[in-house]
């Protein structure tokens, strides 16, 4: 794994608590409309996203990876804090904070420089995928930001809370991009035995009534990927969106062919890149292209091979973010209410 070392551009030590944070719920909860996190997607969140993602009041990220330069990476996160300002003066509403995922892995160069561009903006939440590294975790903190880190087994939750996460992000089966394997009830109460600060419950969640049933569960906060991609404001085409719309929990293809690691996507997409049901069963990487490098071949193959979640079957529509909001805010609520009724009975 990637050492981190020359990272912390302030010094301070390893392990030490972020200052914006207490318990299971970080202090920006309350300001939120609802309890739900729009989760990065790559190729797919941009700035437009994320932005309409925090003024209606739900936490907004995006991978640095979706701008194809730390320098344009830059210019996204000035644009997002300025704009999410510019707002906070006009409407006198607060914006829910935004969310940036950093790959931290030895194939992803940018590391260091990306997360130096998050440290001089001070961004509000940095997401990690893949390592949970201790000085990562200090750079940020050191000016108050939050680390919430990606897993898919207790395993990797064990280390993630040794490295001084503020949070962890439970991915089970059915996820859309590199879904976990473990039923959602068995992966948080087996993360509940090791760690004490937020969850975040991913996979699958694409309404409010999931959403309520994610906090039931024992999750502070719901992490909703594939419903994202069918809103105005995602960079995915109309294809995708339309695909989406008519796929099913069954048209999802759990395979290794197009990323070298278990990802699902759409069925029809696979298909329509001539990738047979034997190849994508073959757990050997399709190559997309000798001349590529890592990074450029990833991102080939996911411009046309569509990632999705099993939550497709809740999705029939593409609103605007502020549509979706104020929709799952309804079912949310309505939902509580309904559960709470059974006090009556029970
Ligand atoms: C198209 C697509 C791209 C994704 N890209 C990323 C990514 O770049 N980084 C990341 O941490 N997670 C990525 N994910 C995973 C999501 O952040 C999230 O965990 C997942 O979508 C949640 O499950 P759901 O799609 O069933 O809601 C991606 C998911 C999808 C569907």
């Amino acid at each position: 794994m990637i050492s981190l070392k020359a990272l912390n551009p302030f010094g301070k030590k390893e392990n030490q608590d972020g200052n914006n944070s207490t318990m299971s719920k970080p202090n920006f909860y309350n300001d939120l409309s609802i309890p739900i996190i729009a989760a990065p997607l790559f190729l797919i969140s941009g700035p437009k996203l994320v932005i309409e993602c925090c003024k209606n009041g739900i936490v907004g990220t995006f991978p640095a990876l979706n701008h194809r330069t730390t320098e344009g990476f830059e210019q996204w996160v000035i644009q997002i804090k300025d704009e999410l300002s510019e707002f906070e003066k006009e409407t006198g509403k607060k914006a829910a904070p935004f969310g940036v995922n950093l790959i931290v892995h030895n194939t992803n160069p940018r590391i260091r420089a990306d997360l130096k561009i998050c440290v001089k903006h001070k961004v509000p939440i940095v997401i990690t995928s893949l390592g949970a590294v201790s000085q990562l975790v200090g750079a940020v903190h050191s000016y108050g930001g939050l680390v919430y880190h990606d897993i898919i087994k207790k395993r990797h939750a064990e280390k993630a809370s040794e490295a001084g996460v503020d949070g962890l992000i439970l991915v089970s089966a059915g996820a859309g991009g590199h879904g976990g394997t473990l039923n959602p009830m068995s992966l948080i109460s087996e993360v509940k035995k090791v760690f004490n600060k937020t969850l975040i419950l991913s996979g699958c969640i694409s309404t409010g009534v999931d959403a309520a049933a994610a906090l039931q569960m024992g999750a502070d906060f719901a992490y909703m990927g594939t419903r994202f991609i069918n809103t105005k404001e995602s960079l995915a085409e109309d294809g995708y969106k339309d695909m989406i719309i008519n796929s099913d929990a069954n048209d999802i293809v759990y395979t290794a062919a197009v990323s070298g690691v278990n990802a699902n996507f759409l069925k029809p997409s696979l298909e329509a890149m001539g990738i047979t049901e034997e190849m994508w069963k073959n757990t050997k990487k399709i190559d997309f292209g000798k001349e590529l490098s890592a990074a450029e071949a990833e991102a080939k193959a996911w411009k046309t091979i569509w990632s999705a979640g099993h939550g497709v079957t809740s999705i029939n529509d593409c609103p605007s973010v502020q549509e979706l909001v104020e929709k799952l805010k309804s079912e949310f609520v309505s939902s509580i209410r309904k559960q709470s009724e059974l006090l009556d009975r029970f």
